[in-house]
């Protein structure tokens, strides 16, 4: 424990939680490197240093995302949840995550926790209930929560945000705010009707916020998840509703509240208790002291979407609840892309756990290495197969595997499988052995940073040493000269490998435990080598010790293989373009009177420039002959301020006015797009025409 009071308390509980899956779609790399396998690696580092460790997960089987996906399907909710539930767990499970509860948001006992909670804010004043207008699909007959709505986003300009929430900012929001709504049911724009909903004044928490966030964890927090945090409560919060229009969740449990539920992000938070009370009553523990008591480090890994649920809007449910502690800290990471673009289940543009292990049988722990040393810790990162082959070909085939391969080979060779007694040591071996040591406090240390790319780097450093060793001191030269040399060097070299077994377990579990069997860790004294014995001069591997047969434990990866694997993705984007190409359905048919409502004129840009902050958003001034007005455009991917300027355009006049980030806009240009995605300017004709002249 010497190292761990250097750098922090220690504790002696954590609650580990990873966010739930939505049970929409399998699991993907992207949840493997952003959230679980960083997870994993912290429970099992935890769970080696003698923490008591209750790591949690299940799956979010609540929400818009999961009716909608039934309608993909043809198929009904309860169907989609109990299809998914079982691929991801069982991707989970083969992936060695080790989750201590595995629980899933349709389990009666997180309906009654959700419930509970609810009721507790409830009666205690915490929420304002009030009729507001929301968004209203006509046609569909349903109010249209988060997922049932898309339009542009206020605060980015991205013109596919949820109602709820904005994937390409991560800003949350209110589907009210979205600019240019459009139901996800029927295609058409919503109509405002009341409706009664429960809030959560987040307004009130922002005392309670700023004092423990951006008071307390500026130093502490990943910089990434400080600064999304700073930005929100900078720019003010608002009441959020908590309850939805919906067929599908947890009842609101009040009177007056028939049909509706908690929403979404209400209740799958609270899935991390009820999994642990899950937990708890499995195994005859008491799940309090894992929320309650200050000596518990709670700690949420998850996504960077999910940071503005698990740092604002959760922990304000936790105070607002009262008897729970908060999160000690997030790390959220960024995003991982495929081959160079966003990973996307609609598009089918992402590597499937379960696909990959049927591809590549028994190769968990090369993915798992592959993805920890691309990880998205600081930014978005890419995940390439000519990456992933070369890091298997290069780096665990050639500097870890070659290690053990040669150590274990000569150990037979030399000595019938049995460690040898060591001659004296020289001031090589000593430093080896002093350096090897030093290991677990080195990984630890980065490991508690949450830095766990460096950490494996580390972890590889350590075979490297290894290698370096044998190169250095040639046992396969020496065997022929001095017996007593080689039976310490390889005495030494069996210390280095063992040494890896045990610090490779919250990295390559699978690989530490095929390496311990080799290395017949079972036959020693005490078989449960810990973490820090690793830095004990006490040798790891006893003079006498008989080892196993050797195996090799990582195999080359072929060219073939990584060209089959480009070859599935590229189907994808051929099936992606295809779709697409499509031409879009002709909408229903509107009367003569319908269409003469519309006032459309040339116009000419005058002037135009980037609205800030924004990456879709151009302000411009366009002559419509009538007058000079200001239209906001989302065109600024496909054009730059200069290219539009004298452009003559057709103008959509009549259109209400409407205000875009705080300018309003008074009109619309009318564009079209290509396959490709870009836009096209409607021009009138080549001429130059007559600004304001009609078009018919
Ligand atoms: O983003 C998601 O996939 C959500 N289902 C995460 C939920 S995390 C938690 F709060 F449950
Ligand atoms: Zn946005």
């Amino acid at each position: 424990m010497r190292f761990t009071q250097t750098f922090m308390k220690q504790p002696k509980r954590f609650t580990i939680t990873a966010a739930l899956p939505y049970t929409n779609g399998p699991v993907h790399i992207g949840h493997l490197a952003g959230v679980y396998i960083p997870a994993d690696i912290f429970a099992r580092y935890q769970r080696m240093q003698g923490a008591d460790v209750a790591f949690i997960c299940g799956s979010d089987e609540h929400g818009v995302a999961i009716p909608m996906r039934a309608k993909k399907e043809g198929v009904s909710p309860q169907q989609i949840i109990d299809k998914y539930h079982g691929i991801i767990s069982k991707s989970f499970e083969d992936f060695g995550i080790t989750f201590d509860n595995y629980s899933r948001t349709s389990a009666p006992i997180h309906h009654e926790t959700a419930s509970e909670f609810f009721t507790t804010l409830y009666k205690k004043g915490a929420f304002e209930e009030k009729v507001t207008e929301q968004l209203y699909d006509e046609e569909a007959k349903q109010f249209l929560a988060d997922r049932f709505v898309v339009g542009t986003c206020p605060k980015c300009g991205f013109d596919e945000s949820y109602g709820d929430q904005c994937e390409n900012c991560g800003t949350s929001h209110n589907a009210t705010d979205l600019i240019n709504p459009k139901s996800t049911l029927s295609g058409t724009p919503p109509v405002l009707k009341e409706t009664k909903h429960w809030f959560l004044p987040l307004d009130q928490y922002e005392g309670f916020l700023k004092k423990w966030i951006l008071e307390s964890h500026e130093k502490d927090w990943k910089s990434n998840v400080y600064g999304q945090c700073k930005s929100w409560i900078d720019d003010g919060l608002r009441p959020r509703a908590v309850t939805r229009d919906l067929d599908w969740g947890i009842p609101v449990p009040v009177e007056g509240a028939e049909g509706k539920v908690l929403y979404v992000w209400f209740d799958a938070p609270i899935g991390y208790i009820s999994s642990t009370k899950e937990w708890a009553a499995r195994t005859g523990k008491d799940w309090e002291p894992y929320w309650k008591e200050e000596d518990t480090q709670l700690l949420h890994f998850i996504g960077k979407d999910n940071i503005v649920f698990h740092c604002i809007i959760f922990p304000s449910m936790l105070k607002a609840e009262g008897s729970f502690i908060l999160p000690e800290n997030v790390p959220a990471n960024e995003f991982l892309n495929l081959e160079g673009s966003k990973i996307s289940t609609s598009k089918n543009w992402a590597v499937w756990l379960h696909e990959y292990l049927e591809e590549f049988p028994n190769q968990q722990d090369v993915l798992r290495y592959v993805l920890t040393a691309n990880a998205p810790e600081t930014k978005d990162n890419d995940f390439t197969w000519a990456d992933f082959q070369a890091r298997n070909n290069n780096e665990l085939v050639a500097i870890f595997g070659n290690f053990i391969n040669r150590v274990t080979v000569l150990t037979h060779k030399y000595y019938e499988g049995a460690v040898p007694k060591p001659a004296d040591f020289s001031e090589e071996d000593l430093q080896t052995l002093k350096e090897m040591r030093a290991y677990p406090e080195v990984i630890a240390s980065s490991i508690e940073r949450y830095r766990f790319r460096e950490a494996q780097m580390r972890l590889m450093d350590l075979a490297r040493l290894g290698n370096k060793y044998l190169a250095d001191e040639e046992p396969w030269k020496t065997i022929k000269v001095d017996a007593e040399r080689t039976q310490t060097i390889m005495y030494v070299a069996l210390q280095i490998s063992a040494a890896l077994a045990v610090l490779s377990e919250p990295f390559l579990p699978f690989t530490s435990e095929a390496l311990k069997q080799q290395l017949e860790f079972a036959n020693r004294s005490d078989s449960k080598l810990s973490w820090n014995q690793v830095s004990e001069e006490k040798a790891l591997l006893p003079e006498g010790h008989v080892i196993g047969k050797n195996a090799l434990l990582f195999s080359k990866i072929e060219e073939e293989q990584i060209t089959q694997q480009l070859e599935k993705l590229q189907a994808s984007k051929e099936a992606n373009e295809m779709t697409n190409s499509k031409i879009e359905p002709q909408k229903e048919t509107i009367s003569f009177d319908d269409f003469t409502k519309m006032d459309l004129r040339v116009g000419t840009i005058l002037e135009a420039e980037k609205m800030p902050k924004t990456k879709k958003l151009l302000v411009l001034k366009v002559d419509t002959g009538i007058d000079v007005r200001t239209i906001v455009s989302g065109i600024a991917e496909s054009f730059t301020p200069e290219e539009v300027i004298g452009k003559q355009v057709t103008v959509l006049v009549n259109l209400a006015p409407r205000k875009l980030r705080g300018v309003e806009s008074q009109g619309m240009i009318l564009m079209t797009e290509t396959a490709e995605g870009t836009l096209v300017f409607v021009n009138p004709d080549e001429t130059s025409m007559k600004n304001g002249s009609t078009i018919n």
